[in-house]
Order: structure tokens, then C-alpha cells, then sequence
């Protein structure tokens, strides 16, 4: 879901939709456009794709001034009704809202009784209060601000008024939104990505923040009023690297980027003189606490499964993981002197969010890892990892993952290294070695192809399981899967699926079953073996000096501890395969998004 917005003298037609085009990824289910000129506001939107919109778009309509929407259902169904931008009775006000309003129901209940709505949506009621303060007398903006003043939850909000040709009334909360400059033409979005076609230069908004965007100027109010003074920042984004190239999908080219960003967080992570190392703040912050916390969502949180190991396993200090929107409303007791790690591709994750505005109060430092510098967790937590993956445009996330994974052992590494505990391997060497051996497997791209159409391109469900960081892997290997294929999959402890989910193993259903780690080569193998004599088809992919006769991948040998770095590489591509098998749309699966921006 996202937002654009354009005033200038050129047309904003196309500005707008190709902004949405670049705000796909991010996910969605509808899309629309509204266009003001001197005949007044054209309002076009449909369910689907920006592409079912551009049909619809009117060629004839030109307007110097436009907004746009892609819409992520949350109250209502994906339709057309529902779609952004809404209006009010008159006609008057245009919105369009990214978030969730939490008192909406009170909000019309109180004060919108007499208005027939025509969605089911929360942000109509935004816009029939803002059409009813104004008929109450106040000026538009006095109107905006009261209305803002009476919402509870996320916005990010874009207005126009038929009755005014020079504004675009903007505002925030906890949703992102960003106003980019330019000569003659300013513009907003949800991300800097949207609008890099036609600036460079954005101004960061802050929370219960209003802006005036004009053609020529931009004024950032607080709720009191008071004006708010703030320098623009260069969006350090390269074009081509939100291009897909001669690749059929982003997801496969991200996949393949994974060698080049192992390369670039080495570099990225090295002193002058060739050691690793991160900022000595950091590095306090992490021997200060007793115990990590690390919260995160969907890959991240299992990149954060596998960052415990390595922080404990390395740095020999405590660590939990927790899943960011249980933890917000169920914590766990803490330890005196925690430190939170918030680990997400976008740094935008609404519920990692939450979980970070409420350890701030409660007065614990935060560390944000995350792939995009500027991003929300990562202006507002006291210390940033950066990633250094470039834009990562697939939902399902790849290169992050690993790029995770890879600054998480950094970070695991550096801190041992400055309590002056042993670490009895070479990181930044074995980080090469990984980078190689990532080479390899995404040359053997045949193989998993074929190895996706055995074992996956007609069943209905898969299992995948392993044992320690294996089994953290076989949670992301199901979680690729099932986002992108709509095969049911689940991953699982190898020990556990007998407890019960091996009734549902019936003659052919696939199981996929990691072997790197010695320790547990044969547990797990004795795993395959109890789900075969039940009718299993194994798919076993191991690590190179712990394979067997009967498994279906090698992947080279790399460092034990490190091996959720590249094992998760066949996870990802025999997934990609698996919904190309299906005819799934790879980059854009239904009902998900890539950043999720409400909790
Ligand atoms: C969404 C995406 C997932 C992602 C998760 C966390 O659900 O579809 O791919 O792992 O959010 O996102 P983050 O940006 O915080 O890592």
C-alpha cells in the first residue's frame, strides 16, 4: 500500500501512475487516481492491478495536480467502492489514507449520523469530518487539523480541495510519507522509490506532522500550528537498481545478487585495517545489556532465530526473539539492562514499530538492522546496521535475508572480539567463502528446477524440517514457499513432527529435510526415515561431508555455524520455481505486502 502526490505544471497523469507502478511492490489489491484542473476532480480507481487502472484512466484528463493510492485491504473487502481516493457528500474533498484508524466507528457515531457513506472504509470518515468542520465554518486547513487532532491509529493522508487550485493538504502518523522537492513541482510518497523519476531531494515528516505542499513550497506545520524547519536529504537510490534488467522476475534476481552483497557487506564492515568492525557505540550498547531482544516479523524474525545462535553461540550473550506484534502486548519479563534489536528489510513494519515506540518510553536502547538508511526504525532508534543489499522489490524477501544473517554475525563477532573472547574462525574469510559458495548454488539453478517440478508442481502441501539453525532455515524455506506457490507448507523441529503433524503425511506428500549441521545428521535422517515408512517423497539436500547416497542436493561446504546462509538459497529458488510451476504471479503474490505498515 502507498501514496503519491504531484503539483507542478506538467501533467500528473502519468507521474502518478508510474509512482504507483513503483509502489507495487510494496503490495496491494486496488488502486486509484484523483486528477484536479479547472473543470474539477476526475476520480479514477479499480480493483486489481495498476494496470487495470491505467485502462480506465481517462488519456483526455490533463491536471497539474494529482493524488494516488494503492489500497491493502484492511476494513472492507478489496472493490471498488472501497478503493482510494474517497470522496465527501459534496464532492468537495478528496482523500487518500494509508493506516488504520482505530476509532472510526466513534468518530461517525459522534459526529457523522446524518452522512450516508458509501464505503466500508475507515478514511471516509476523515474526509466527511474534514467536508463537516469546513461546513461548520472553519478554513480547510483549521478542518484537517481538527479532524487529525480526533483520530486515534496510523495515517498517512493526501487532500485536495475541488475549491483551491495550489495545495495538496498533507499530514502523518506512525505511516510513512516523505515530500520530495523539485523547480516548479513538489511531489509526496510513501517511499522515495516512488518519485525518483523526478527528484532526488526529500524532506523527511515526523509523526502528527501537517504539510501544505505547494507548487513552489512546502510548508511543515505541527498539530499546534507552529512551523517546523527541516533541511532535504538526497535520496541515495541508483534507478537501475529498482530496474529488473533481462530478469524474468525481481525475486530471481535478487536470489542471484546474494554473492554480490555477501562482497559488499564485507567491504562495507571493514576498517583501514582490513578487520571487521562496527561503531564502537554499538558494540557498548550490546556488552552493556544482559540480554538481547531481538523483534522482528515474518523473515526477519527468522533471520533473528538464526541471529540467537550467532550472538550466543559467538558473543556469549543471552538472547530471546520474539515475533514484534505478540510482543507488543505480551511481554515477557525483562532483564535489568536489555537491549533491543528490531531487525526489517524496510524499517517500516508497523508492528515492529509499535514495539520500538514502547521499549523508547520505557527508557532501553535500541538498535535497528535494516536495508533501508532514512527508513522509520531506523531514524528513531538510537543505533543503525545497515544492510547494504540494495532495494530489495520482491515480496517475498531473499537477499535480505541472508544480508541479515551476514550483519547479524558481524555484529556477533565484533562484540566477542572486544570482550577478548576467543572466536576459533576467521569471519570475514569464511563470509567470502560463503559468497563463493552462494555462486555455486545459484549457477545450479537446472537443478532446482527440477528438483521444484518432482517434488512440488501438483501437491497440495509440503513439510520441511530440521534440526537447530536447520530447523530455523525449514521455517523460512515454508514461509518462501507457501507466500509465493499457495502450497500449504510448514517447517518444523525434525524431532516434533511426529508429536502430531505426521498424520498428515499421506503416500507422496513431499518432505523437505536440511542436513548441515554433524551433530544431528543422523537424528534428522532418522526423521526422513519414520515420515517414508509412511508414504513420504524425501527431498534431502545436505552439506557437503555429511551427504549420503539418497539426498537430492549438496550445497558446498561452508563454516557449521554459518550454514543458514547459504542452505536457505535452495529453500528460495526450489520456492521461486515451485509458483512459476503454478502460474503465481512471483513478485506480487495475492493478499500480501512488502511492507506492512499497519499493525
Ligand atoms: C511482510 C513481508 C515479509 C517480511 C515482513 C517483515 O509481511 O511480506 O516478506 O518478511 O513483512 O518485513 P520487514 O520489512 O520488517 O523485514
Amino acid at each position: 500500500c502507498g501514496i503519491v502526490g504531484y503539483i507542478g505544471q506538467d501533467d500528473s497523469k502519468e507521474i502518478l501512475l508510474k509512482g504507483l507502478e513503483k509502489l507495487e511492490y510494496r503490495g496491494y489489491d486496488s488502486a486509484g487516481i484523483a486528477l484536479k484542473n479547472e473543470n474539477g476532480v476526475h476520480v479514477f480507481k479499480e480493483k486489481g492491478r495498476i494496470a487495470d487502472l491505467r485502462e480506465i484512466v481517462n488519456g483526455d484528463v490533463v491536471a497539474n495536480i494529482g493524488i494516488g493510492h494503492t489500497r491493502w485491504a484492511t476494513h472492507g473487502i478489496p472493490s471498488r467502492v472501497n478503493s482510494h481516493p474517497h470522496q465527501s457528500t459534496s464532492g468537495r474533498f478528496t482523500l487518500v489514507h494509508n493506516g488504520v484508524i482505530e476509532n472510526y466507528d466513534i468518530l461517525k457515531r459522534e459526529y457523522l449520523t446524518d452522512v450516508t457513506f458509501i464505503s466500508e472504509t475507515d478514511t471516509e470518515v476523515i474526509v466527511q469530518l474534514i467536508e463537516l468542520f469546513v461546513q461548520e465554518g472553519l478554513e480547510v486547513l483549521e478542518a484537517f487539523r481538527k479532524t487529525l487532532t480526533l483520530l486515534h491509529g496510523s495515517y498517512a493522508l493526501a487532500l485536495l480541495d475541488e475549491q483551491d487550485d495550489e495545495t495538496i493538504y498533507v499530514a502523518k502518523n506512525k505511516s510513512p510519507l516523505l515530500v520530495g522537492l523539485g523547480d516548479d513541482f513538489n511531489v509526496v510518497a510513501s517511499d522515495a522509490m516512488a518519485m525518483l523519476q523526478v527528484t532526488d531531494q526529500y524532506v523527511e515528516l515526523m509523526d502528527k506532522e501537517i504539510v501544505i505542499v505547494t507548487k513552489n513550497e512546502v510548508t511543515i506545520q505541527n498539530l499546534n500550528g507552529e512551523i517546523m524547519i527541516r533541511e532535504p536529504y538526497t535520496a541515495e537510490l541508483d534507478a537501475s537498481d529498482i530496474e529488473k534488467g533481462t530478469y524474468p522476475h525481481y525475486m530471481l534476481k535478487e536470489i542471484d545478487e546474494q554473492p554480490l552483497v555477501m562482497r559488499k557487506i564485507i567491504q562495507m564492515y571493514q576498517n583501514e585495517q582490513g578487520e571487521l568492525t562496527i561503531a564502537p557505540e554499538i558494540i557498548s550498547a550490546m556488552n552493556e545489556s544482559d540480554r538481547v531482544y531481538i523483534i522482528a516479523a515474518g523473515t526477519s524474525y527468522h533471520a533473528g532465530l538464526v541471529g540467537k545462535q550467532f550472538i550466543e553461540g559467538i558473543a556469549k550473550l543471552p538472547v530471546e526473539v520474539h515475533i514484534a506484534s505478540e510482543f507488543v502486548y505480551n511481554m515477557p519479563l525483562l532483564t535489568k539492562k536489555p537491549l533491543f534489536i528490531f531487525i526489517s528489510q524496510s524499517g517500516e513494519t508497523a508492528d515492529s514499530r509499535a514495539v520500538l515506540v514502547k521499549v523508547k518510553e520505557m527508557g532501553y536502547r535500541t538498535l535497528t538492522v535494516t536495508n533501508v538508511p532514512g527508513s522509520t526504525l531506523s531514524r528513531e532508534a538510537d543505533y543503525t546496521l545497515l544492510l547494504h543489499a540494495g532495494p530489495e522489490i520482491a515480496v517475498a524477501s531473499s537477499k535480505a535475508y541472508t544480508a541479515q544473517l551476514a550483519v547479524l554475525a558481524i555484529l556477533a563477532d565484533v562484540t566477542a572480539k572486544s570482550q577478548n573472547i576467543e572466536v576459533n574462525f576467521d569471519l570475514m574469510h569464511e563470509l567470502g567463502i560463503i559468497a563463493n559458495a552462494m555462486e555455486v548454488l545459484c549457477d545450479s539453478k537446472e537443478l532446482f528446477k527440477h528438483i521444484s517440478r518432482e517434488f512440488l508442481s501438483v501437491t497440495r502441501n509440503a513439510f520441511f524440517i530440521g534440526r537447530g539453525v536447520d530447523y530455523y532455515v525449514s521455517l523460512e524455506g515454508a514461509l518462501k514457499l507457501k507466500e509465493i506457490s499457495y502450497i500449504q507448507a510448514e517447517g518444523f523441529a525434525g524431532g516434533e513432527l511426529k508429536h502430531g503433524t505426521i498424520a498428515l503425511i499421506e503416500e507422496g506428500t513431499p518432505v523437505i529435510a536440511l542436513a548441515t549441521q554433524g551433530s544431528v545428521n543422523l537424528s534428522i535422517r532418522g526423521n526422513v526415515k519414520e515420515v517414508v515408512a509412511r508414504g513420504a517423497n524425501p527431498c534431502i539436500i545436505s552439506m557437503k561431508g555429511l551427504n549420503m547416497d539418497e539426498d537430492s542436493f549438496v550445497i558446498p561446504e561452508v563454516h557449521e555455524l554459518l550454514t543458514p546462509l547459504i542452505s536457505v538459497i535452495p529453500m528460495q529458488l526450489i520456492a521461486y520455481y515451485a509458483a512459476l510451476h503454478r502460474d503465481c504471479d512471483v513478485d506480487k503474490p495475492r493478499n500480501l505486502a512488502k511492507s506492512v505498515t499497519v499493525e
